[in-house]
Parts: structure tokens; C-alpha cells; sequence
């Protein structure tokens, strides 16, 4: 089936099969929709670097907990195949619930250490969720390459990690932020955030511009650049659900000196739960390469 756009709608597992038998080299951008601008720029850059582009457009009930904004995540199908198409991606699979998860599913991927801490304290399960939806998608898809964005840093991470250790036979490519006039981070669920919620909110990259500065500087104490995040929140009136700083390749937090650093915080903006990081120490391709 294709869209009104012209972008070709996949909805089974069966049809995206059949697309990709001849579609060559496939780069997969996974998404549960509600695209912005950082989807995008990972479409156009699967477009540059495969012979066809997929994304998918699935919100994946797994990885939300109780309580968390399932039933609210914004949905905009229309509009997102239109970004699709304009991005010129080739297909987009836009399962059912029950495409993914067909009765008698119970197989589950849980993650190890890597997923344990950070989002993964804050959200229980969330990453299984995470990990088994990535991985059905790159059973059904068999993607060469995956693009995902580093504003999700642990989530790359895992997946990296995961893929790592399944042997999966796809390559990750983290993407870099993409980010707003004022430096906010785009998501979906800035989306939640009011005119003067969205202000308040720049104080996240803010903070995290202030801590990279101060690296560049040659502060290396992780505990001075948590309390620079902090306190820049702090002064925005924002109170952080945590600000980390840790080793990129295995999340745990720094005591001492960082060298290298993911410095990242998750935050409450008005009903959105916002997360943003910066990398320090290390860079996008030198971590695509672990
Ligand atoms: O980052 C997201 O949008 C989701 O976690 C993903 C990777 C599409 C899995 O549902």
C-alpha cells in the first residue's frame, strides 16, 4: 500500500519482508512516530548511506512502565509519512500492537549491567522493552545499517551492547543531537511542554553546555561538573531526577577524574520528563567503532 504521499506503507511483517528482499542495502531508522527534525536527520542520513531507507513507526507499549504516557504519546501517522517521503525514505512499517506482540508471544530480551542504572533505575523494564522491540525489528527488517540518536545516549548504548552480544548482524550509527533555537533538544515529548515550560527547559542544555565548557577548560572532577549541571537547574527553579556523569562506554558513574564523560540528566518539565546529554572526551565515530 502506499500513502497518499507516495512513501510505501508496510503493516505486516509478511509485506516488509517482501519489500526487503530487493531492496539491496537497508538502513532502519526505528521511531515510534510523532517525528521532528532529529528524525529526520537520521532518515536523510540512512538515505545518504543505503541503497533503501525504512523507518518504522511503532509505539512500543514494552517499554512504557504503569503510569508512564503510553496511552498519551503523541501520534501523527499523516504527517510523519509526508516527512518521510520529503526525507525520501522508501517504506515505513507502521505495525499493529498485535503484529509485534501476536498471541502466544512471550519472548522477552533483558538486558544486562549497562541498562541498569540511569533510565533504567527510573524506569524498570524499560529498556527489556527497548531491546526486544530493536531486536523484532531487526529480525523482520534485516537492516545492514540502524540509525539512533544520541539523545537516547543509554539506549544507543544498550543497543550497541545488545547487538554486541547476540551477534546481530547490523551496524549501529549513533546520530548527534539535534537541537532547537535556545539549544533545547528535540524530542516528542516537547510536545507536553507550554511556551513558558519550554523556556524554563532550555536550562537543560543550558546546564549541560555550562559542565562542557568547564571540561574544555580542563575541570576534570566529576562531582565540580555535576554540581555545574545542578546548579544551573537549580537556579532555573528545576530540580533534577538525576545528573550524571559516567563513563560512555559502560554508564557507570566517574568518583574521580573524567576523562571521557557522557554527562546527562533527566528532569521534569511541567508533565514532560525530559533527558539530554553531552559527550566529552570522545566522540560520535570513536564510539560507533566500539
Ligand atoms: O527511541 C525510540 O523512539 C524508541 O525507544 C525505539 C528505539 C523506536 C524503540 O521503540
Amino acid at each position: 500500500m502506499t500513502s497518499a504521499v507516495g512513501v510505501r506503507v508496510l503493516r505486516s511483517v509478511r509485506e516488509l519482508r517482501e519489500w526487503r528482499a530487493t531492496a539491496g542495502e537497508v538502513g532502519l531508522v526505528p521511531t515510534m512516530g510523532a517525528l521532528h527534525e532529529g528524525h529526520v536527520a537520521l532518515v536523510e542520513r540512512a538515505v545518504r548511506e543505503s541503497e533503501r531507507a525504512v523507518a518504522s513507526i511503532f509505539v512500543n507499549p514494552t517499554q512504557f512502565g504503569p503510569g508512564e504516557d503510553y496511552a498519551a504519546y503523541p501520534r501523527s501517522d499523516e504527517r510523519d509519512l509526508a516527512l518521510l517521503e520529503a526525507a525520501g525514505c522508501a517504506a515505513a512499517f507502521v505495525p499493529s500492537v498485535e503484529e509485534m506482540y501476536p498471541p502466544g508471544d512471550d519472548t522477552r530480551v533483558v538486558p544486562g549491567d549497562i541498562a541498569a542504572r540511569l533510565e533504567g533505575a527510573a524506569r524498570p523494564g524499560h529498556f527489556t522493552g527497548v531491546c526486544t522491540v530493536v531486536a523484532k525489528l531487526f529480525g523482520m527488517a534485516t537492516p545492514t545499517r540502524a540509525y539512533f540518536g544520541q539523545k537516547d545516549f543509554q539506549q544507543l548504548r544498550v543497543i550497541q551492547t545488545m547487538v554486541r552480544g547476540l551477534a546481530l548482524p547490523v551496524r549501529i550509527v549513533p546520530c548527534p543531537i539535534v537541537r532547537a533555537a535556545g539549544g533545547l533538544a528535540l524530542s516528542s515529548r516537547n510536545a507536553y511542554l507550554s511556551a513558558e515550560e519550554r523556556r524554563g527547559a532550555l536550562a537543560l542544555s543550558r546546564g549541560l553546555h555550562v559542565a562542557e565548557a568547564e571540561w574544555q577548560r580542563g575541570e576534570r572532577g566529576a562531582r565540580r561538573l555535576r554540581e555545574w549541571v545542578a546548579s544551573t537547574l537549580a537556579a532555573a527553579g528545576l530540580a533534577a531526577e538525576y545528573v550524571s556523569v559516567a563513563d560512555p562506554v559502560t554508564l557507570r558513574e566517574v568518583e574521580g577524574r573524567a576523562e571521557r564523560a557522557v554527562v546527562s540528566l533527566a528532569c521534569r518539565v511541567g508533565r514532560a520528563r525530559l533527558i539530554d546529554n553531552a559527550l566529552v572526551g570522545m566522540t560520535l565515530d570513536e564510539l560507533a567503532a566500539l
